[in-house]
């Protein structure tokens, strides 16, 4: 046969274009992009008869994490590589990029990238690569940034808060200055530690200690401020950034109004931020703590319009999950650790900070129908690749050069809305804060380079672990300086 695969009627969206095309694969890799009817004859071993469905790349998530040791709170996060890039390919997500998680008494970043490493191989799903998590810049640490890139890691992620792993702006700066010589992308997560801090004092005081009350110690404040720094420490730079998991308003109109002024400011938002509020925290008893996150979910709907606004506008460059899964009823390790003879109710200090979504990231999204396809499309395949250097290998369609990462859709109305469960979910969390969701799609098919991994009507997980490969990253499509050449101490 001249193609191992052919894809047939389907509605294929990019990020650039829809279309009714036809698709040819042979071996890993995409061949041929037809329109409508042109493949109809040609020799496949297979064909996928898409019936109208959309045809897309596979998702691209870049904000996973996945065995991480205590750094948010109490607990280690509930997935490993296994069971979280299982619960990725079920969900559509072919690619992800998770955190390799440097600890501030270590001060090399190769031997975090090593042991990341090590947990990965052979247990993956779906493809791979690693963020470096640098919590201690040291001469050695910023030394090492070379030797990164050529491992193929390309952007790495820093805190404004958190004990275990905040910065100090001068940090920061050490940070950008090296990450720049080396075309890095940094990842920030701006909240300011200290106000943080400052309100959770303030709540122990009045004996505040529900679940909800992780969203006062945590105000949109600290969040609009930590933004606005890293812009400012990013543009004093000229250094790319891009700010992780926004959810304020405000934060976002000062990520606008820096792009506006062309500023190679990057920001990434998550489905906690289009679908959950305040009113999620507050629950009866301890059930709120299932949607304790940083930064927490906000005020109320209209927030989360915002949110779905800067999706449209091009606000925000990416959607990713923030899969960061903690057990809700485990005493050692999830949720409930925080549970105790002195706080009957928990306190919400201790609750590790996280919420499982690597596997209903699109689907929520795209059935949702708020934002256009090829946003869509942009926002949770092609431009986390391109942004994170791996374009157009992931998150495209190109003839030639693209993997066969893809999934199809269910034709528009042609599945029976339905009400998620975490039984139907692969991860090994015990909840989902999306539970109860009306949905009204899911991914048919999902192949990962050419193979089919995913079919929901027969036979559903059919990868295997091991499929996944690392895959080494360039420099990123998007995030550039403004200036060519040397940073220069301005005097
Ligand atoms: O609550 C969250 N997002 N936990 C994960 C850690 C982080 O900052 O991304
Ligand atoms: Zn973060
Ligand atoms: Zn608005
Ligand atoms: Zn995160």
């Amino acid at each position: 046969a001249t193609y191992d695969l052919i894809i047939l009627n389907g509605v294929v969206v990019t990020d650039t274009e829809i279309s009714e095309a036809d698709i040819a694969i042979r071996g890993e890799k995409i061949v041929k992009v037809a329109s409508r009817g042109r493949l109809q004859d040609a020799k496949a071993e297979k064909t996928i008869d898409a019936m109208g469905g959309y045809v897309m790349p596979g998702g691209v998530d870049a904000h996973v994490h996945l065995q991480e040791p205590p750094l948010f709170g109490k607990g280690s996060t509930a997935d490993n590589y296994e069971t979280g890039s299982r619960s990725a390919v079920c969900g559509g997500t072919t690619t992800m990029v998770t955190f390799a998680p440097q600890k501030k008494s270590e001060d090399t970043l190769l031997d975090t990238l090593q042991a990341t490493h090590e947990k990965a191989k052979d247990n993956c799903y779906i493809d791979y690569s690693f963020h470096l998590l640098v919590g201690n810049p040291s001469e050695r640490a910023l030394s090492e940034f070379k030797t990164l890139r050529e491992e193929g890691i390309s952007s790495l992620k820093i805190y404004m808060t958190y004990a275990a792993l905040k910065l100090h702006d001068g940090q920061i700066l050490d940070v950008l200055l090296e990450a720049r010589k080396q075309k890095i992308t940094t990842m920030i997560h701006a909240e300011n530690g200290e106000v943080i801090d400052w309100m959770t004092e303030q709540l122990e005081k009045r004996k505040l200690f529900a679940p909800k009350y992780h969203a006062s110690s945590h105000p949109p404040m600290a969040e609009t401020e930590a933004t606005y720094r890293a812009i400012s420490l990013s543009e004093f730079m000229d250094t790319p950034i891009l700010i992780v998991h926004v959810s304020t308003p405000a934060a976002a109109t000062h990520i606008k109004q820096a792009q506006d002024r062309g500023l190679p400011i990057y920001a990434e938002t998550c489905p906690q931020y289009l679908f959950l509020t305040k009113k999620d925290l507050d629950q009866p008893g301890f059930e709120g703590a299932k949607c304790v996150c940083s930064p927490p979910p906000r005020e109320s709907e209209s927030d989360c319009d915002h949110i779905w606004e800067g999706l449209a506008n091009g606000t925000f460059t990416i959607l990713s999950s923030d899969h960061c899964p903690f057990r809700f009823d485990d005493s050692d390790m999830g949720k409930k650790s925080s549970i105790n003879d002195e706080f009957p109710l928990g306190h919400f200090k201790y609750i590790p900070n996280g919420c499982p979504g690597i596997e209903t990231r699109l689907a929520l999204t795209l059935g949702e129908d708020r934002l256009e396809l090829k946003k869509f499309v942009e926002v949770t395949s092609a431009n986390p690749a391109k942004l994170y250097g791996l374009w157009p290998r992931k998150g495209a369609l190109v003839e030639g050069e693209s993997d066969a990462d893809i999934n199809i859709w269910y034709p528009p109305g042609k599945m029976q809305p339905y009400e998620l469960t975490n039984e139907m979910l692969h991860h090994d969390v015990d909840y989902s804060p999306f539970e109860g969701r009306k949905m009204k799609q899911w991914p048919r098919y999902t192949l990962l380079r050419g193979q089919v991994v995913w079919d929901k009507e027969n036979g559903g997980l059919l990868g295997k672990k091991g499929n996944g490969q690392f895959i080494k990253r360039g420099a990123s499509e998007l995030a550039k300086p403004r200036m060519d050449g040397e940073w220069e101490l301005p005097l």
